[in-house]
């Protein structure tokens, strides 16, 4: 399949009426949002959502979130709107915020991976918006990466794992999050954080009281153990190298990296830090700060690849705020191999 691609600043773009067209004629088509790129398909058409599946190589028991562009896409998806819901959305909407519900009818258990409910997210990105808008449908997106891969932040990453794979690929940038939306589920008793995000636990809990945070966000899941989302008990965001995330002060990393380095050994460490590194290094953000970790997290996972690492040591990021969303990325990453210096 030959990959068209559009490159677009102003969601005004004409260019953007031939991807809503694409999309719904059931085609594929990879959009900017403003947590990561995501790969999207008419969500009300089963055909072009397998193809999904498909293009990701993603296990068909892993279920989509459906992005809408305006609150009147949400009620038809959805068996109802509970207060608690309407809170948040008019708190987070549009923004990097996913919410999950019992699902209506309308949506099939293709994207819902055999769930009895539904993920949905109203993206604030405008390019975003402007694409769910022509498209004229609600759209099914995961991250636009293949399975298993970091999650794209730039079109290049897009275009390195799905070029030849999709109908098109719609370039506005780098992603201004850098991590996943956050992922909170209304279906049980109690709110209950399933992925953290750029949306804290913090911000959820000056509108809802006090959530649950599911275990799966800090623990690997456990053998034989159902995940509450299906996405947390596969394999995530793994470089080929194997990463070990090092917890310490910075004398003790480097004085770690130095006795255990090999020669294709390289550091993921703080912006500032490079130099003083006894290896090859790339920065992830500034230190004790979530939000620039959060930008750089993934970009920096794939350079690893990139630069042919076999070995990576990782500096440890603060959990607080958005941090928590860069810990659970890089723990993964790392296979949960976490040594305390
Ligand atoms: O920021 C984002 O959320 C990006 C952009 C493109 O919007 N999308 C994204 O989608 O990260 P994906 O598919 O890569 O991650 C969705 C996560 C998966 O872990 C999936 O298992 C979980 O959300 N999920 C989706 N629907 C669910 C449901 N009904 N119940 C539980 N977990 C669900
Ligand atoms: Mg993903």
């Amino acid at each position: 399949m030959n990959t068209q691609f559009f490159s677009v600043s102003d969601p005004r773009d004409p260019a953007l009426r031939t991807v809503g067209e694409i999309l719904r004629r059931g085609g594929l088509a990879a959009i900017p949002t403003e947590t990561v790129y995501g790969l999207a398909a008419n969500a009300l058409d089963d055909c072009a959502v397998r193809g999904i599946f498909r293009a990701k190589g993603r296990p068909a028991d892993n279920p989509l979130i459906v992005h809408i562009s305006d609150y009147s896409q949400w009620a038809p998806l959805v068996r109802e709107i509970p207060a608690q819901a309407k809170q948040l959305a008019d708190a987070f909407w549009p923004g990097p915020l996913t919410v999950i519900l019992p699902k209506s009818d309308r949506v099939s258990s293709v994207v819902s991976g055999g769930l009895s409910t539904v993920a949905v997210r109203m993206p604030s990105h405008p390019v975003a918006r402007a694409i769910i808008d022509t498209a004229g449908v609600p759209l099914a997106a995961p991250s636009a990466n293949t399975s298993g891969k970091p999650s794209p932040t730039t079109a290049q990453h897009v275009k390195d794992d799905m070029d030849g794979k999709i109908d098109c690929i719609v370039d506005a940038g780098p992603c201004s999050v850098g991590v996943e939306s956050t992922v909170l589920s209304l279906a049980g008793n109690k709110p209950r954080l399933l992925r953290p995000g750029g949306i804290t636990p913090a911000m959820l809990e000056r509108v809802l009281g006090s959530i649950d945070i599911d275990d799966a966000v800090f623990h690997q899941l456990a053998a034989g153990k159902t995940a509450a989302s299906p996405g947390m008990k596969y394999k995530h965001y793994a470089p080929k190298a194997q990463v070990t995330i090092l917890k310490g002060s910075l004398q003790q990393f480097c004085e770690y990296v130095d006795a255990h380095k090999t020669p294709d050994t390289l550091a993921l460490c703080f912006a500032g830090e490079e130099a003083l590194l006894p290896v090859p290094a790339i920065a992830f953000g500034n230190e004790a700060d979530g939000k620039s970790q959060a930008a750089n997290i993934f970009a920096a996972l794939r350079d690893v690849d990139s630069r042919g690492a076999g070995q990576v040591f990782a500096r440890f990021p603060q959990m607080d705020g958005v941090g928590l969303a860069v810990f659970n990325r890089l723990v993964r990453a790392a296979a949960f191999h976490i040594v305390e210096l």
